[in-house]
């Protein structure tokens, strides 16, 4: 039996109606088709997933859509405003944060909170935050200097 849950995601309301176990990434990508928004292991272990809640990181494959009926989403295609990046996109460009690029939407939403949050102090703190988002091609100075590029 489905239920229904209202989202408002990147600024746009959503009333859907989704099976209880849904999860929050499954829906941004299955029902939303914002795909921006990676599914890498599915179980909270890699970080592809991440978006923001309320302004809060969350790995959107670790809870259900419909615990956050009534809460304000902002996925990676929410950063952009329009044709402008977002000053962490920039970064990731500038300093090549990214090979592959699979894990580069969770890296980067990670990454505004990591700043917003004043957590980018030095390059320790930087990767002790960033450590639940996996690189496979372990783009990992780039993305640090992105980061460190950002918060000066
Ligand atoms: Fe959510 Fe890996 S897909 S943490």
């Amino acid at each position: 039996e489905q239920v229904p849950v209202s989202l408002k995601v990147n600024g746009k309301k959503y009333k859907l109606n989704v099976e209880p176990r849904t999860t929050l990434l499954d829906l941004l990508r299955e029902n939303l088709h914002l795909t921006g928004t990676k599914k890498g292991c599915d179980y909270g272990q890699c970080g592809a997933c991440t978006v923001h809640v309320e302004g809060q990181r969350v790995n959107s494959c670790l809870s259900f859509a419909v615990m956050h009926d009534g809460k304000e989403i902002t996925t990676i295609e929410g950063l952009s405003k329009g044709d402008d990046l977002h000053p962490m996109q920039e970064a990731f460009v500038k300093h090549d944060g990214f090979q592959c690029g699979y894990c580069t939407p969770g890296q980067i939403m990670s990454a505004v909170a990591c700043v917003r949050e004043g957590h980018a102090g030095s390059e320790a703190e930087i990767r002790e935050y960033m450590s639940g988002n996996i690189c496979r091609c372990g783009a990992y100075t780039n993305i640090v200097a992105a980061i460190q590029e950002v918060k000066n």
